[in-house]
Order: C-alpha cells, then structure tokens, then sequence
C-alpha cells in the first residue's frame, strides 16, 4: 500500500481468514503495528510473523476486555479497531432455529458490542481513535435466506448511528463497512451465482482506503450499492414483487 496511513497500532477481529486477515495483512505491509484475533490459533498462526495475534471468542465479553488490555501493554494505545468477526447460515422457512439465530446475534452483534465496550473507554479518555465494524449490504434490507444474519448486520448500522455523533464529540471516529459479495469461507457455502463477487484482497484494500479517508459509511462495490438502494427506496409492493422474481427465484 503506497499510501501512509494516518495509524500507529490496530486491533482486528475476524483477522484469522477472509476480509479480516486481508485486513491485518495490507495494514501490516503499510507499517502499523497490528494484533489479529479470532478463535482459531492455528489459522492466526498462518498470518505469519510480524503480527501479534491473540485468540479470542468475541462472544466473551471479560475475553474481549483482557485482549484489549493486552494489546495495549504488548504493542501501545490502539488507535484503530475493525471489529469483523462474523457468522452466516442461510436460513429457509423450513428452519427457523431459535439457537442458530442467538449464535448469529451473538456472535455478530453483541461480539461487537463486547469489543467496543472494551476499547470505547479508553479512546474516549484519550480523545483520540477509531473504531469500525464490519456489518454488510445484508443490513440494507431483508433478504431471503438472510433472516438470521441481515438483522444482526441491520443492528450493527443502527449502532454505528447512534454511536457516532457522541462519540465524535469525545474525539472518536466511528465507521461501518458494508462489503457486498466477497469470496470468503462465509460465501463459499453459496449456492448461487453472487452478482458483484469481489475478492478479500480489493474488500480489504477498500475498506482501508476509506478508513483513512475518514468516511463513517464505507460500502462496496458502488454499483451493487446503488442497486440495493434504489430498490430499498421503493414501496413495499413494488419492493416484494422484485425481490420474489429476481432474489428469491435466483436463491
Ligand atoms: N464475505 C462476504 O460476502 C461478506 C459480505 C458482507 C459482510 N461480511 C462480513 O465480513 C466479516 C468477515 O467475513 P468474511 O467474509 O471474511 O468471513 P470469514 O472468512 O468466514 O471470516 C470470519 C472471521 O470471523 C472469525 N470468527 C467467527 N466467529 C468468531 C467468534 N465467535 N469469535 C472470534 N472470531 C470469530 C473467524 O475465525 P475463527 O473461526 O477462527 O474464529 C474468521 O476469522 C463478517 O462480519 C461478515 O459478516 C462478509
């Protein structure tokens, strides 16, 4: 990455594959000083050296605040996070699984909300830092097969909402990143043709761009973006209809 970017150390979650480990990577080679969390050991192993890297289940919310204590002491005060820890089921009206539902808004929302509870304090005391989450274009709107996973993301756009303005009084930036298809662990088990499909290298590489250009919402690809919004735009009869023959029929 050419670009000098404007942080000194990072925390990523979800960094063991996919968006997240592309993440710790470009943000590594550009000289920040990163820790990579997920649960795996072996597959944040695989980042290779140079990185500090912490296994942590998000949904621990005393495990998220003893890594961030320990991230602080090992590297020095984080001034950028990107939490992107994250789960997907499809789900069908067939299979409306209470638990996977709790795993998925355990894992996806309150994982953040764990992490951000143990960063938000401190960078709050500082008046300085920046903390971002991955949530999804899934968030947009309802989806099918997505009724597990698009709330959670929802959620996660909401909560970047209301952080924001307080939090940017206190001299912390607030982002949320809304990837559209990127091939990953989370897509692979997609059985259907995803329009857009981009690669975690390019996600990654967007997403830092507009971290460092400061940028609360940082959605990608543009022109899957536009779609989505232009059709969260239309009346729900309209909306349904298009859904029905060009979402569900496809899915
Ligand atoms: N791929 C897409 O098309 C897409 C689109 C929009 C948004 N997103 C979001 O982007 C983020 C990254 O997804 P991805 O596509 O890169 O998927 P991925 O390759 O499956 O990565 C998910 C990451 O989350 C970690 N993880 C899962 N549960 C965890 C837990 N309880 N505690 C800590 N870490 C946990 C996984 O590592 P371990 O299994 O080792 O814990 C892994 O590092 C997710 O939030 C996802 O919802 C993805």
């Amino acid at each position: 990455m050419a670009q000098a970017l404007p942080w000194k150390t990072a925390w990523v979650t979800g960094a063991s594959t996919g968006i997240g480990r592309d993440i710790v990577l470009q943000l590594a080679a550009a000289g920040v000083k990163v820790a990579a969390s997920a649960r795996s050991p072996e597959k944040l192993a695989a980042l290779g050296p140079g990185i500090v890297t912490i296994p942590l289940d998000v949904t621990d919310a005393s495990a998220c605040l003893a890594v961030a204590d320990r991230v602080e002491s090992e590297l020095g005060a984080i001034d950028l996070v990107v939490f992107g820890a994250g789960t997907y089921a499809p789900v069908t009206i067939d299979s409306i699984d209470p638990k996977l539902f709790a795993h998925t808004m355990n894992t996806n929302y309150m994982g953040v909300v764990n992490c951000l509870a143990a960063v938000a304090p401190r960078m709050m005391a500082r008046g300085s830092g920046h903390i971002s989450w991955i949530a999804s274009v899934a968030g947009f709107m309802g989806l099918p097969k997505a009724a597990a996973y698009g709330p959670t993301k929802a959620a996660l756009i909401n909560l970047a909402e209301c952080l924001e303005p307080e939090m940017r009084l206190k001299g912390v930036r607030i982002s949320v990143i809304n990837p559209g298809f990127v091939a990953t662990p989370l897509t692979a088990q997609n059985d259907f043709e995803m329009p857009f499909l981009m690669q975690p290298d390019e996600a990654a590489r967007r997403s830092i761009a507009g971290l460092a250009a400061g940028r609360f919402e940082i959605a990608y690809p543009w022109r899957f973006v536009a779609i989505l919004r232009a059709l969260r735009a239309l009346p729900y009869p309209l909306f349904f209809r298009l859904i029905t023959r060009f979402v569900l029929k496809a899915t």
